[in-house]
């Protein structure tokens, strides 16, 4: 008989729903662990696309028509995950020109595609205009000179949102509704952004559509989701109306997050659907609000739950009150939970996860760093070497954020799960492959 593994609860009566993610019982998107190692090799990524398909109806069906998605391919730009969800209808929101590729490789047509980020080069410009995205996201003044330059160059008419930056609002009351701004790297100021806005309209070479503003990252609270909506779409309107342009395009951002830790609860999807319904059925009779459209990024929340991070007990040992489980993989591939201070639940696969005590265990990689630590004294079976060891949650900002030259061990495959079967979607990489593309200077 199979059992549920530590922490995954059997459903009960008067219990919430189980949660959409990889883990079911001690399987990975319905397959064995066990088998997955022995045929990737460890420690590997892996990503349930079904689990992805299910975010996005769930989200479909909580949002109102008026919103597009655009899913924000910096939360894992996998190829497979990127063409996956693009074959679902989504659009793609990118940051670099590496990710522009990413998404025009994934089969997102460009009028699907929203560009946005600080510091993008001349040459990222270029290739976005050249793909006639559907907009281009300005960050500063400065940016929006060489976008009409770029554009005017190509002789061609680019469609633009401006970006403000957080804790602005014209004409409310100046409060960060949704937390930090990024330390107002991102984005311009009201001064700034009413200018920009009136260059924009002036200029034959820009199509202002109107405003992005990205209001913070991992929030579970749908009614300060919503309130940032609200508060952008007055914004835009005040900026549009100040540059004598009608309304069209609000882009709200991403933000919406996953529970990480056991006592986080679930960001209420359906009620925040229901506050965007209520706040457009409001645009839809204001002037000027007619025609509006909502553009909302959402990485995180579509692919966050639908990745593990696994690896294999290769050592064992105590040290003062806790057993110290090494495994074949850390931080350097995952370096979340020690950049973000973020604790990601930690599952034993297999035998000793039925049969072992609770113990303080601690879980950590093979790095020469103490930051390498995936759980520290926590009450977990105590696994034996050999063991398989799945971090979850690590399907946004997982492999992607991490930092797999340090210390040198192979680089993880990525393997994709769909319909009960897995596919290899990125090999491992072994050292002597970086090795090879070094060279020794012959001075
Ligand atoms: C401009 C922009 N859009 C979307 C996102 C995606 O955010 P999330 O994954 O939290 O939904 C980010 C994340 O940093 C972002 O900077």
């Amino acid at each position: 008989m199979t059992m549920p593994a530590p922490g995954i609860d059997a459903p009960r009566r008067g219990r919430p729903p189980a949660r959409n993610e990889i883990l079911r019982g001690d399987r990975l998107g319905g397959l064995d662990p066990a088998d997955l190692a022995a045929r990737y090799g460890t420690p590997f990524h892996v990503y349930d696309l079904d689990v992805i398909e299910r975010q996005v109806e769930t989200l479909r069906a909580a949002l109102p028509p008026i919103v597009e998605i655009a899913y924000a391919v910096k939360a894992n730009p996998a190829l497979a995950v990127v063409a996956h969800l693009g074959a679902l209808g989504l659009g793609a929101d990118v940051a670099s020109g590496g990710e522009l590729a990413t998404a025009r490789r994934a089969g997102i047509p460009a009028e699907r595609i929203v560009v946005t980020g600080p510091g993008k080069r001349d040459a990222e410009l270029r290739d976005a205009v050249a793909a006639g995205v559907r907009a281009i996201t300005v960050e500063s003044p400065g940016e929006l000179d060489r976008l009409e330059a770029i554009a005017s160059a190509a002789g061609r008419r680019v469609p633009v949102l401006l970006r403000a930056s957080v804790g602005m609002a014209d004409g409310l009351e100046r409060v960060r509704l949704v937390g930090d701004d990024g330390a107002g790297k991102f984005g311009m100021d009201e001064p700034d952004l009413r200018a920009a806005a009136r260059t924009a309209a002036r200029s034959s070479h820009l199509e202002l559509l109107g405003i992005h503003r990205f209001g913070a990252s991992n929030v579970l609270d749908a009614s300060r989701l919503a309130a940032h909506v609200a508060e952008t779409v007055q914004l835009a309107r005040a900026v549009a109306g100040h540059a004598g342009v009608e309304l069209r395009l609000v882009d709200a951002g991403g933000g919406l997050g996953i529970p990480y830790e056991p006592h986080e609860e679930s960001l209420d999807v359906a009620g925040f659907g229901r506050r965007l319904a209520s706040l457009a059925d409001g645009w839809a009779a204001t002037p000027g609000l007619r025609d509006l459209r909502l553009l909302l990024e959402p990485g995180r929340w579509l692919v966050g739950a639908a990745g593990a991070y696994v690896a294999r007990v290769v050592d064992r040992k105590r040290v003062g009150e806790a057993e110290v489980a090494i495994l074949d993989g850390g931080v350097h591939h995952l370096v979340r939970p020690a950049l973000v201070g973020q604790e990601h639940r930690v599952r034993i696969l297999g035998a000793s996860a039925r049969t072992a005590r609770s113990w303080p265990v601690t879980i950590a990689g093979p790095l020469c760093s103490g930051l390498d630590i995936f759980a520290a004294n926590a009450r977990l079976p105590a696994p034996a070497v050999g063991d398989l060891v799945a971090v979850l949650d690590t399907g946004a900002y997982g492999f992607t954020e991490s930092m797999p030259l340090f210390l040198s061990h192979p680089i993880p495959a990525e393997i994709a799960i769909r319909g009960g079967r897995s596919a290899l979607i990125r090999p491992r990489m072994e050292p002597a492959e970086w090795l090879d593309r070094q060279l020794l200077p012959a001075w």
